[in-house]
């Protein structure tokens, strides 16, 4: 099963996909924790991604469907995969629907998770995420990380402003993924303002697992 996670950033994709992954066994390819990867390591694409990370804007598309051709054909995901944060473009997502149909993969379904924007402002600036296990928490969580001890720290990029500029960037750049997904039939919305439990039991209703 292949399925595109939507939704504007704080919306819950990350939380929802973590746990996706934990009770169904998918791959979860999340292209914002790739990107993280290779700016903490500095490689070359760290380097050329990281003044359009910590300015909220996207990475150029060339990039991230370079990146994506790569790990989309490595074994892990034959069984299918959960892809989070991408695409975020037009443009990525025709590249997406060509890499799967020269896999002969089909794309299943692509599950917009719908947040207010006052809603997700709060949600990021407090987000907090463990460094070791990569938990998404929030600040109600401490310094230390519940699931495994680890130290939980703040993204760069959930600063007030940030945040609000990326909210624009989505609106401007990824919504209208929203009509290109209902074009071809494989859009569900899920309201992504109630608890995790009940956003996820939904979404696990929706994937008929
Ligand atoms: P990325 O890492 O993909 O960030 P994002 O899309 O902005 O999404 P987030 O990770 O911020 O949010 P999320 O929806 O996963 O929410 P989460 O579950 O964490 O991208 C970062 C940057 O990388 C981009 O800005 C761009 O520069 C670049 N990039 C990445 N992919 C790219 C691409 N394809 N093309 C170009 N550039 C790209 O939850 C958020 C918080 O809310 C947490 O604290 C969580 O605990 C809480 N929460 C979750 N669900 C609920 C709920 N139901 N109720 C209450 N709280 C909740």
């Amino acid at each position: 099963m292949n399925i595109v996670l939507l939704g504007a950033p704080g919306a819950g994709k990350g939380t929802q996909a973590a746990k996706l992954v934990e009770k169904n066994g998918l791959c979860h390819i999340s292209t914002g924790d790739i990107l993280r990867a290779a700016v903490a390591n500095q490689t070359e694409l760290g380097q050329k991604a990281k003044r359009y990370m910590d300015a909220g804007e996207l990475v150029p598309d060339e990039l991230i469907i370079d990146l994506m051709k790569e790990r989309i054909q490595q074994p892990d995901t034959q069984a299918g995969v959960i892809f989070d944060g991408f695409p975020r473009t037009t443009t990525q997502a025709v590249a997406l629907d060509t890499m799967l149909s020269s896999l002969d993969r089909p794309l299943d379904a692509a599950l917009l998770i719908d947040v207010a924007p006052e809603v997700i402002v709060g949600r990021l600036t407090s987000r907090r995420t463990c460094r070791v296990c990569g938990y998404i928490g929030s600040v109600a969580d401490g310094p230390t990380c519940p699931k495994c001890g680890g130290e939980m720290y703040q993204r760069g990029d959930d600063d007030e402003a940030t945040v609000r500029n990326r909210l624009d960037v989505y609106q401007k750049s990824t919504a209208p993924l929203v009509d290109y997904y209902k074009g071809s039939d494989k859009l569900v919305a899920i309201d992504g303002d109630r608890d995790v439990e009940v956003v996820f039991a939904d979404v696990e209703k929706t994937l008929g697992f």
